[in-house]
Order: structure tokens, then C-alpha cells, then sequence
């Protein structure tokens, strides 16, 4: 017998082409791996008849040093866990947090946001509990705070939050964590963390020896570039990242996945630099859409709030040949990459702009 609650679950809409030439609706880069990492990838590939490490020691231990060394953390493998992506580990720790069945552990997390959260929650049994975004289309981490109740066991904060690129700063993020109970488990979502630049953005990693309650979750699918080989990380105090280790699925993260991703920390230098490039591109396509209805933003994309006008320009900007992401009814993302891509962007942004961003 099939669970009845599955039917009511959204699915989860992936970022298509459509069809079109240029897709902007996933947040991808679109710089392939380094020559270096498919190197490494490749080599792996060869053993592919073994089954991978499943502790994935060697990459563990290599997000450790890479990340305790600029922040002088006292980080070891123990502290990361590793993941098919860090959807996988978010799945994880709502599975390691929450007990499911009738227990009616609680999830909060900010809406609208990453699409998956409702849908990682309510898989693993949680009961999902969304928290609007301010007007100014942020995190309200007040009332994230005081959604908790004494059902709840996580509390998802998403900075820079998908889809509208906005930010919180490093004082609401620390009124925040001193209001949330010792018991509640923080997870901080970073996945556009490589293209802030802003100041007092709050580094998340610095903030953990503070908050043992708080885990830190990144990617290598956007500023790396390996969305289609699935591993992000998930940082943390050991207890926790233990109990999310024992809810993984064995071996999910796979032998070429964990060899790109630690050539890549290898790389990080050259990886990192190519995300001054989207940075400038994004300040570029921000330009170019009126004042009114700019929306800063510190992520490799812009937030369009075009509220019930959402699918008609998807449908116009679809005939510059570009693919963006439609929330029906809320806005439009547009995945901000490199200057050739841009250049279509701010063409069909200049020519859509007297229909679709009036004076208000
Ligand atoms: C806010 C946020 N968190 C997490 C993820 C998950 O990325 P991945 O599973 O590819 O690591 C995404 C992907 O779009 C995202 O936007």
C-alpha cells in the first residue's frame, strides 16, 4: 500500500530548456569542470566495477583542512558529512532530526524558498511549517524564531535564499541563533555562498563554535560546477553529523563524485576566480531592470517579482530563446552565468521592460 499523504506532496519542478537555446532556470554554471577535475573524474570512472568509500574519508578530510584553514576551525572529518547533492543532506537531517510516523516533529523554514524543503520535509515524515519572507523578499528570522514550538527540531534558514537572491546580516543571524533553544537544530543553507559580496554577511562556518546547534550545508553544484555529479557538505558538531551519516543511504555519494570534488578543492583558487565573473554579470542584468522592481541580489541569479504577470514573461523572454524559472502567480529567476549569456539577457530584459516593469 502506497503512503496516502505522497499525493498531496508538490513535485518537485526542475529547471527545463523548454526547448531553447539558453538555460537560466537551474542556477547552473555554465563553465564546465576544470581539465584537472575531469582528469581526476576519469581516473575514477576506470574502477567504476568497485564500490566507492563509503565514508568518503579522503574528501572529508579534504573539505576539513580546505575549510579550517582560512577560519583557524578546529575541524576534522568527523565534523563533515558528505552528500548526493546538499538536497540529500538537508533529506538527512530531517531524517536524523525528526522521528516521523505520527510524532508530528516539526520543520520550519522560510517560504518561498529552495522548492525542495517542503518536499525533503514531508518525505522524511516531518510536518512542514513555512515561515513567509519579509516584504523586502528576505529570511524573518524573528518569526522563524518564533514559529518553534516544542514540536519543532529544525529550523532551516536559506542566506542567500533561493529564488530571491536576499540576504540576512551577521547581527539578525546572531539575535536569531541566541533565540533558538540549545535542542532545535539549526541547518544554515550556504549553496550560493561563493557569490556574496556584501558586507556583514555572516559566515556561517565562523559561527559554529558558538552555536553547537547550528550545521552549515554547501554545494558543488553551482560555484564548482558539478550540479550533474551530486555532492555537496554538510559542516558540523560530531554528534550531529554522525546521527546524519546514519540515516545515508550506503555509498550515495559515488567514486567519481568524491574524486572530482576533492580535485576541485585542489582547483579552488581558479574555481573560485570564475565566479567574479557572475558577480559583474549580475550587477549588469540588476542594471537593467527598472528600480522599482530591482531586487539586490547576492546569488548567481535575480529575482523577477512579477507576481500574476510570472507566465506571461516567461513566455515573451522564451522568445529571445532563453529558459528561466517560473514560480506561477509569484515571479521569475533568472540564472545569472557569463558575459556572452548576459548579453541575451539584458536584450530581451531592455525590450520586455516597458511591458513587464511599469512605474509603481
Ligand atoms: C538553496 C539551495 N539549497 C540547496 C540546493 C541543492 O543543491 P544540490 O543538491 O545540487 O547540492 C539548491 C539547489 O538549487 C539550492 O538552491
Amino acid at each position: 500500500m502506497i503512503r496516502a499523504d505522497l499525493s498531496t506532496l508538490p513535485p518537485y519542478v526542475p529547471g527545463s530548456l523548454n526547448g531553447l537555446p539558453l538555460k537560466l532556470s537551474s542556477n547552473e554554471s555554465s563553465l564546465g569542470p576544470l581539465p584537472g577535475v575531469t582528469r581526476a573524474a576519469a581516473e575514477a570512472l576506470a574502477s567504476a566495477n568497485r564500490y566507492p568509500d563509503m565514508v568518503a574519508y579522503e574528501l572529508r578530510s579534504a573539505i576539513a583542512d580546505w575549510l579550517a584553514g582560512p577560519s583557524s576551525l578546529l575541524l576534522d572529518a568527523e565534523n563533515i558529512a558528505v552528500g548526493a547533492g546538499s538536497s540529500a543532506l538537508i533529506q538527512q537531517a530531517v531524517q536524523a532530526t525528526c522521528r516521523g510516523g505520527d510524532a508530528g516533529d516539526e520543520v520550519i523554514y522560510p517560504w518561498r524558498s529552495f522548492e525542495a524543503y517542503p518536499i525533503l520535509a514531508r518525505v522524511a515524515g516531518a510536518e512542514a511549517v513555512e515561515v513567509p519572507l519579509t516584504p523586502d523578499h528576505r529570511n524573518d528570522l524573528p518569526g522563524l524564531a518564533a514559529a518553534i514550538t516544542e514540536k519543532t527540531r529544525l529550523v532551516i534558514v536559506c542566506n542567500p535564499n533561493n529564488p530571491s537572491g536576499t540576504t540576512v546580516t551577521r547581527e539578525e543571524l546572531i539575535t536569531f541563533l541566541n533565540a533558538v533553544p540549545s535542542d532545535v537544530q539549526v541547518l544554515l543553507d550556504e549553496a550560493y555562498v561563493e557569490y556574496v559580496r556584501e558586507d556583514g554577511f555572516p559566515d556561517g562556518l565562523g559561527l559554529l563554535a558558538d552555536y553547537p546547534n547550528l550545521a552549515v550545508a554547501r554545494t558543488f553544484s553551482k560555484a564548482y560546477g558539478l550540479a550533474g555529479l551530486r555532492v555537496g557538505y554538510l559542516v558540523g558538531r560530531a554528534e550531529f553529523i554522525e546521527a546524519v551519516n546514519k540515516v545515508c543511504i550506503p555509498f550515495s555519494v559515488n567514486a567519481v563524485a568524491q574524486a572530482a570534488a576533492v580535485a576541485s578543492i585542489g582547483a579552488k583558487d581558479e574555481l573560485l576566480a570564475r565566479t567574479d565573473e557572475t558577480v559583474a554579470q549580475r550587477a549588469r542584468v540588476l542594471e537593467h531592470i527598472p528600480e522599482d522592481w530591482r531586487i539586490g541580489s547576492e546569488a548567481n541569479f535575480v529575482w523577477l517579482d512579477l507576481g500574476d504577470r510570472a507566465r506571461a514573461f516567461e513566455e515573451a523572454i522564451a522568445g529571445y530563446g532563453i529558459a528561466v524559472r517560473c514560480f506561477d502567480g509569484e515571479g521569475v529567476r533568472v540564472t545569472v552565468t557569463d558575459a556572452a549569456e548576459t548579453d541575451v539577457v539584458v536584450e530581451a530584459l531592455d525590450a520586455l521592460a516597458p511591458e513587464f516593469f511599469p512605474r509603481r
